[in-house]
């Protein structure tokens, strides 16, 4: 017996799938499904309009929009292999069977299991480029490509609207990794999370800018996003206005990419990730993601916007800096970033593409 949910997923394959990507990757893909073993990768992203906070906790629907870049540097891949003598899911990552977030993993694939009709347990592999839980956006990437991989191991050819709709019961951010270059992730309104999902808004050449970012902690965040959220909602008297002031600001990163106005972009961007680090310190008790490195590099970007160098901030849940600047820029960003004591490591990104799935056996360009 096919659930409702399943029912609609099933009937409404009408825009493309992850097999049907445009580009180089895309032809690599255009191959055979082979159900029963399959593998993808998927970037991470970084929000310019920040995500925080849910309407429902159960089915992961956001209270808020977001908007966000997809970074080419920062990825996860993951092989599924289906097995019918296994008894329950199991997850590798990195190399270690993961029992964090196991279970967002396995509620995950019961439902695209329910979608196909299949009852057969999977194992999934997964390896991160970049350090796990630190404020990285690893489950954005990690969720993306989890469901990209099932879609093709389960044979259920999905559309990319309604795989960007299971990775966010995922995770939130994850929804927006399903697509490359410039994303915005819809609250949406219906209560079955149908119209909360990522729709593309600009491909990373139409405004390809570089991303550096300035890693000062590499462990795992002491308060993971979901808890933070839930926090902040519950106990900050700021999270209303929060929530009353974020079609605003969607409205103005709208217009900043589809006119590539840089100087608005970096002011939205900066006062929603500002407001967001102020809304969480103002729970109770008080979210801190920040390091004193991390105020630091915020000091130096906006010293060099104000020399007239193409740069602006955001910070997620964890204590690294994340510059948004035009290429040309990069190396002088990166320098000054580097300078600053405390900063272990520099990253550089430019913008990435949407989540791809491949047949087993296939190997990464
Ligand atoms: C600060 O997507 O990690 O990075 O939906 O609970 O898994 P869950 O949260 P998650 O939150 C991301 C929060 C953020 C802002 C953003 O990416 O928009």
């Amino acid at each position: 017996m096919l659930t409702d949910e399943a029912k609609r997923m099933r009937t409404t394959r009408n825009d493309r799938t992850s097999h049907e990507r445009a580009g180089p990757v895309a032809n690599l893909m255009n191959t055979q499904y082979s159900p029963g073993r399959a593998q993808a990768i998927a970037y991470a992203n970084v929000a310019l309009v920040k995500y925080w906070g849910k309407r429902d906790a159960d089915l992961n629907l956001p209270d808020v929009g977001s908007i966000s870049i997809a970074l080419d540097a920062l990825w996860t891949r993951t092989r599924m292999e289906l097995d019918p003598a296994l008894e329950r899911d199991s997850f590798e990552l990195d190399g270690q069977i993961e029992a964090h977030g196991s279970g967002r993993v396995t509620a995950l694939l019961t439902r695209m299991r329910a979608i196909g009709g299949s009852e057969i347990r999977s194992r999934v592999f997964s390896q991160n480029n970049f350090p796990t839980g630190a404020g990285l956006a690893s489950s954005a990437s990690g969720f993306a490509a989890l469901v990209t991989a099932a879609d093709r191991a389960y044979g259920l050819g999905l559309s990319l609207s309604r795989l960007s709709e299971l990775a966010r019961i995922g995770s939130g951010s994850a929804a927006r990794s399903i697509f490359g270059g410039y994303v915005e992730m819809h609250r949406g309104e219906l209560p079955d999370g149908s119209d909360s999902v990522a729709v593309p808004l600009a491909a990373a050449a139409d405004w390809p800018l570089a991303v550096v970012i300035a890693i000062s902690e590499r462990g795992r965040k002491s308060v993971g996003s979901t808890e933070g959220m839930q926090r902040t909602a519950q106990t900050s008297p700021f999270y209303s206005a929060w929530v009353n002031n974020q079609p605003d600001d969607l409205a103005l990163a709208r217009t900043a990419i589809a006119t590539r106005d840089f100087d608005a972009l970096a002011h939205v961007s900066e006062a929603s990730a500002l407001a967001l680090h102020g809304l969480a310190m103002s729970a109770r008790p008080g979210l801190l993601y920040f390091n004193a490195t991390t105020m630091e590099c915020l000091h130096r970007i906006r010293h060099l916007r104000g020399r007239g160098v193409a740069v602006f901030f955001t910070v997620d849940a964890g204590p690294q800096v994340k510059a948004i600047c035009a290429p040309e820029a990069a190396d002088t960003v990166a320098a000054a970033l580097k300078d600053v004591p405390g900063v272990t490591e520099i990253l550089r990104a430019g913008l990435g593409g949407g989540a791809v799935g491949m047949d087993d056996g296939q190997t990464w360009t």
